[in-house]
């Protein structure tokens, strides 16, 4: 299909402003028109490399052709009917597969949504169902997302719970590890004690959640003995733990959910966003015994696992299996990383390199001081990348993280070029 030739980003952009509400922020002023695995055009025709990918979610690339070929035969056969008022082999195929996939040796059931806070709501109604209790505890610097409950859940308050209280009751939060911000393990550990000290006791605590990997938080890395920690104090207060791979699942860490890399089984597992490569749709996975507490009618919503989107996230499994793609999280992990790490050795502002397979991030610090996190040279790297044809993006508590998302399908010289405008592009911005 050709361009409209009289589209401009600044004329859309200006229609933008005019017309959409100011909460739905923006982080560049740039309109696509096309996009390609790991590239996009923009409405001007200008070429840019994706190291974004919609947020976590094209893992896959922007139109993987076996996706796209599973939705347009999908769209010729029927597009919707309510899995609750006509069922479709297609929603309980992935169910099938998903179950199989998630750890630990008990049965599972699966639930399908449409967005990742949609998948945490309901893991909270389901953990709440089974054990009877009110409570939830999550993690500072958490992002679960912007319902009335995903936003109580979420541990920044700006931008995402600013002017938008009362949040719901009986949501605590204990603190996430952060060495590099003076928070060990041990002062993660002890906050959660505190919580059962000060806030509730145990025996009313019906969830505790978390990111094995923070995302929107700044791709900080829950050590795996906070996970198997969280894992025994579960077990011994039975309480249900839900893990929240909706940024880091299907696959962006190397494992298709990243608290395998731990050895913990969570009883509960939301994920989106990658898991249909671009197609909206999500889901909770979880003990057979837990998932069945909720009562017929309790679960669902009308476009819950749309047909649509279960074509995609199934071929999207059958991907990562023919193009070995979670072997290719850790390779382009360990090309990022590397990268990274050596443009560290050049520039002090570079505070920290981390990663988890292709979860990759480093933390912008004046100086390379922790303490003064450097949120203006992060939004100033990602405007130069941008004008030299990157799209980039920023996280965490202080917004100074750079993270990337590029798509694992992405071949290493395109990797190798958005690495490259990243070097330049940071030296344009220190030099500005
Ligand atoms: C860990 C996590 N949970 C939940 C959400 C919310 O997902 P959605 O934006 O699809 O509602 C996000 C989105 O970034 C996320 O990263």
């Amino acid at each position: 299909m050709q361009r409209e030739p009289h589209l401009n980003n600044a004329a859309l952009f200006a229609r933008r402003e005019a017309a959409i509400a100011r909460g739905v922020g923006h982080s560049h002023q740039i309109f696509i028109d096309r996009g390609e695995n790991a590239e996009i055009w923009d409405v001007e025709g200008r070429r840019y490399i994706d190291f974004a990918g919609g947020i976590a979610v094209l893992n896959t690339g922007h139109r993987h052709p076996a996706i796209t070929q599973a939705v347009k035969d999908q769209l010729d056969r029927f597009t919707h009917t309510c899995f609750q008022v006509l069922a479709y082999e297609s929603y309980v195929e992935l169910a099938e597969r998903l179950n199989a996939k998630a750890p630990g040796n008990f049965a599972k059931k699966t639930l399908f949504l449409t967005t990742g806070a949609e998948a945490v709501e309901n893991a909270v109604k389901i953990a709440r169902a089974h054990t009877g209790r009110p409570g939830v505890i999550a993690f500072t610097g958490g992002y679960h997302g912007r319902t009335l409950m995903t936003m109580g859940l979420t541990g920044k308050v700006v931008p995402y719970k600013a002017g938008f209280g009362p949040f719901p009751a009986e949501v605590f939060h204990a603190r996430f590890p952060n060495e590099l911000h003076g928070t060990s393990l041990q002062d993660s550990m002890d906050s959660l004690e505190a919580i059962f000290k000060n806030d509730i006791e145990p025996g009313r605590v019906a969830a505790i959640i978390i990111e094995p990997v923070q995302g929107e938080g700044g791709f900080n890395i829950a050590p795996p003995a906070l996970l198997q920690h969280l894992r025994a104090v579960c077990d011994q207060h039975g309480i249900v733990l839900i893990a929240d791979e909706v940024q880091t699942g299907a696959g962006r860490t190397g494992k298709w959910f990243a608290i395998e890399h731990s050895g913990v089984a969570p009883d509960l597992i939301t994920m989106a966003k990658s898991m249909a490569g671009g197609f909206p749709i999500s889901a909770v996975v979880g003990r057979a015994d837990i998932m069945d507490a909720p009562n017929p009618g309790g679960l669902g919503g009308t476009y819950a696992g749309n047909p649509l989107a279960c074509a995609a996230a199934l071929a999207v499994l059958d991907v990562f299996e023919q193009e070995n793609l979670l072997q290719r999280a850790e390779d382009v992990g360990q090309r990022l990383t590397a990268s990274l790490q050596a443009l560290a050795q050049q520039h002090r502002c570079i505070a920290q390199v981390r990663s988890l397979g292709a979860m990759v991030a480093m933390e912008l610090c004046q100086d390379g001081n922790p303490h003064q996190p450097d949120a203006a040279l992060a939004k100033a790297l990602c405007a130069e990348a941008a004008r030299r044809g990157l799209i980039l993006l920023s996280c965490g508590t202080y917004g100074n993280v750079i993270r990337i998302l590029v798509p694992l399908t992405a071949s290493d010289a395109l990797l190798d070029e958005g690495l490259a405008i990243i070097a330049a592009s940071l030296q344009a911005a220190l030099a500005a």
